[in-house]
């Protein structure tokens, strides 16, 4: 993808991780340029990666194979409308990572079947350790596919969803999901502590236990639920934890909370669509 001119529009968080990625892969900077109306931003941008950075969206997206929308999903609309003509013209795969924007809004917005790719990345790409769910609607090609992959890998491990509803269970799963284990470490933290380990101590104890747990599951052959049995020891320190949280039906509540945020993500796909 490396002779590739991918533009993005919002020089944001979200964007500066991903041009991060992509030349922290190689990726040639002359082939990234970004549109972001804040005259400060635009300076760091430039400053940060030595690409180039400008004030229209139009000038931005020109001649770009791939455009990437990374502004606040209430906006996406507007900013989709002002350069459909350009787009269309051009023939650029538009890649949203808007949170609840629908691929079948962004074709309409562009003004017919263009293609789209719908990207669900989450925080952690902030530290290029996201997990992103991909969607392509009917239009995308297969160099537009392996395209749009090539620039969410950028920022950590992608999947492709073969039905665009499912993103609603991405949301609650790994879109929210870092807020959800944020409030587990802070529940350990907090126990730890009033248990009399120092603040610090049981901060660094938590993260790294996370850290550690989740890299064991991720490198074992195992699933979690056998990885937990091993080590739970009838009548152990960690058989009288799991019990405690089994007794609280942790996993009715897991269940019920990512019910809650798949039903929240639909909603908000409702209220920021037309269709
Ligand atoms: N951050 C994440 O981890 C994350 C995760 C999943 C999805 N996302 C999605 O990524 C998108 C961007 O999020 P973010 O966190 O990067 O937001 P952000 O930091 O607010 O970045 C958006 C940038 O776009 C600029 N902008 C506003 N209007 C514009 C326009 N008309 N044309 C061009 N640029 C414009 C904003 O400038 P002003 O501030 O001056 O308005 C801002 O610099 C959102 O749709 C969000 O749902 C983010």
């Amino acid at each position: 993808m490396s002779e590739k001119i991918i533009a993005f529009i919002g020089g944001g968080n979200m964007a500066r991780s991903l041009i991060g990625g992509l030349i922290a892969d190689g990726h040639p900077h002359a082939g990234l340029r970004i549109a972001e109306p804040d005259a400060r931003r635009r300076e760091a941008l430039i400053e940060d990666f030595g690409i180039q950075a400008f004030e229209e969206n139009a000038t931005a997206i020109r001649g770009a194979d791939a455009v990437i929308l990374a502004v606040k999903p209430p906006l996406i609309a507007d900013v989709i409308r002002d350069l459909a003509g350009q787009i269309r013209e051009q023939e650029s795969l538009v890649i949203s990572v808007a949170a609840g924007v629908r691929c079948v809004d962004i074709a309409s917005w562009l003004g017919g079947d263009a293609p789209v790719v719908r990207a669900m990345p989450n925080t952690p790409a902030l530290v290029q350790t996201g997990a992103t769910a991909l969607y392509a609607n009917e239009a995308v090609t297969a160099g537009q596919h392996d395209l749009a992959e090539s620039i969410l890998r950028a920022v950590g491990m992608v999947v492709w969803l073969p039905d665009e509803q499912q993103m609603d269970a991405v949301t609650a799963v790994s879109g929210s999901g870092p807020a959800y284990f944020f409030l587990t470490m802070e529940a350990m933290q907090a126990a730890g502590e009033s248990m009399g380990l120092s603040s610090e101590t049981a901060r660094l104890l938590t993260l790294e236990t996370a850290l550690g747990a989740a890299r064991m599951a991720l490198e074992s052959s195992e699933d979690a639920a056998s990885l937990r049995q091993r080590v739970t020891s009838p009548g152990g320190t960690t058989a009288a934890a799991t019990q405690v949280l089994e007794d609280g039906d942790l996993a009715g509540l897991y269940r019920r909370a990512l019910q809650a945020a798949a039903r929240r993500a639909h909603e908000i796909g409702d209220e920021l669509g037309d269709q």
